[in-house]
């Protein structure tokens, strides 16, 4: 099969936000304990952390990281995790069934994070606490001193201030299996006061709201409508979180779900553009989508414990194990997040290292890529410049969930500055390859800096401990002539060709 891409640097949707690139991480499982920090581990620095995973992250180029949480953060006090260590209280986490030693907090994150080079988003607990734990938290981390807590912070080793630029106003709050849910009534009163009361102690702040935790909730569309109806003034972003998995054997629906993750960022911007229209706002509302992921729910290992007196540290939970076909679906998510550059300001893929992540260890071992590993390092680092949605002529696949949708997606982006041209792109079919004839000639007189492609003859090969670098991009064959770039796609494949 064919099929035939156009791309016009004339039309951009907006600029590559780099906070686009973001990730997330939880007190959850073995992500931060036996994940980014082990003590023990050959590879560890002065503070405990693994140097090997802090390199695979730089590497990965996540932009931004939200913490601690996910629903974590809704039993979280934040005043247990500053200060001397062994005075920090071991405390249940009721949303994993753990027990959080609070051995990393929020300074010892924020120096990791300045290790791996990324910048720092934090969630406020809005399920079990409220707006002056909020504001507490915020004086501490931002405010350069002169007051209790911000001499707190200082005598806590920080002496210039965190400076979080982002802040969730809470996680997930429509959901029933949050602690705290709350109706979005109950839920948009608190955010407003929450964050009027945070924009007066530091203005220049951004706010996310949060939406719905998917498009599958039963209050999805009225959840953000009530929600942006109490906030929108208060607020930048609105949050969407959305997960996909394979769904008994149904290949071709999974391969689109892309088009899902289309629809429902179409669905949030038409829901909060109709609250600003009612309230004749000229302001717009955008969106962190600061949930994605491939995410296997059901999956056996990611059970928690129940029993009363079973409150592990650190269980292995969430560690699902990603396939090639996993990273198609996932490099495609990308391609969506990307192709709605002009209102997705923030994205955080969840998680980062051993829970749902692109990044595993094993305690006192090996740390390896996942999948999923290559299809965002690629992404994060060839997309520059300007977004541009290339029009795609392609043949369609029905599926059970989605319907009709296009064989072949892609999205470029444009530097005008540098000259650099990147398109991403993805075949969903599953039998033939497909000969795809992209018209350039719009970027002008380029060449063909890099080109990868993901794909396996076997959908289901993953990396593993034992066989960490089964499944990896290889160079894609391309051919540049007179402005046409020729590039024929295996069957369910992603892939990213790099110009200038
Ligand atoms: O990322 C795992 C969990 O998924 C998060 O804690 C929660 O916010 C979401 O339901």
């Amino acid at each position: 099969t064919a099929a035939r891409l156009t791309v016009d640097p004339r039309l951009p949707i907006g600029p590559v936000r780099r906070r686009l690139f973001g990730g997330f991480v939880e007190h959850l499982g073995r992500h931060v304990y036996d994940g980014i920090h082990e003590p023990g581990h050959p590879e560890a620095d002065e503070q405990g952390f693994r140097r090997d995973v802090l390199e695979l992250v730089r590497e990965l180029g996540v932009t931004m990281i939200r913490y601690p949480g996910g629903n974590f953060v809704s039993g979280f006090r934040w005043e247990d995790s500053v200060g001397p260590r062994d005075r920090r209280p071991r405390r249940l986490d009721l949303a994993w069934h753990s027990t959080e030693t609070n051995e990393v907090g929020l300074h010892e994150f924020a120096d990791w994070l300045d290790k791996a080079g990324s910048e720092l988003m934090l969630a406020v607990n809005l399920g079990t606490r409220g707006t002056l734990e909020a504001i507490d938290l915020l004086e501490y981390a931002n405010l350069p001193g002169g007051t209790a807590l911000s001499q707190q912070r200082i005598d806590n080793g920080r002496e210039s201030p965190f400076d979080v630029r982002v802040w969730c106003l809470g996680n997930e709050m429509d959901g029933p299996w949050q602690l705290g849910h709350r109706s979005a009534d109950d839920y948009g009163k608190i955010a407003a006061r929450t964050a009027k009361g945070m924009r007066q102690l530091d203005p220049s702040i951004e706010l996310v709201v949060c939406g719905s935790s998917g498009a599958q909730m039963p209050t999805f569309g009225d959840w953000e409508r009530e929600v942006l109806t109490h906030t929108y003034d208060d607020v930048d972003m609105i949050s969407c979180h959305a997960y996909y998995q394979e769904h008994d054997g149904d290949i071709d629906s999974f391969l689109a779900s892309a088009v899902d993750m289309d629809r429902f960022i179409d669905a949030v911007v038409a829901t909060a553009d109709h609250v600003g229209a009612v309230r004749g706002s000229a302001k717009k509302i955008d969106i962190s989508f600061d949930e994605w992921n491939i995410w296997y729910m059901d999956r056996v290992e990611s059970v928690k414990p129940t029993a009363i007196d079973d409150w592990p540290v650190a269980p292995r939970l969430l560690e699902d194990v990603y396939s090639a076909l996993d990273a198609v679906v996932f490099g495609s998510l990308m391609i969506s997040l990307l192709a709605h550059a002009d209102r997705v300001a923030s994205a955080s893929l969840a998680q980062l290292v051993n829970v749902i992540a692109p990044i595993m260890t094993e305690p006192g071992g090996a740390s390896w890529r996942q999948t999923t590993f290559f299809p965002f390092a690629i992404t994060s680092r060839l997309a520059r410049g300007e977004v541009l949605r290339p029009q795609v002529e392609a043949s369609t696949i029905d599926t059970a969930r989605y319907g009709t949708v296009p064989a072949v997606d892609a999205v470029a982006t444009h530097d005008s500055e540098t000259g650099e041209s990147a398109l991403f792109l993805v075949h969903r079919g599953r039998g033939d390859a497909v000969e795809l004839r992209i018209d350039v000639a719009g970027l002008g007189d380029v060449e063909i800096v890099e080109a990868h492609v993901l794909h396996d003859d076997d959908p289901y090969a993953s990396n593993t401990l034992d066989d960490p670098e089964r499944v990896q991009p290889r160079t894609l064959e391309t051919r540049l002539t007179d402005g046409i770039l020729h590039v024929t796609l295996p069957p369910i494949a992603w892939a990213a060709v790099a110009l200038r």
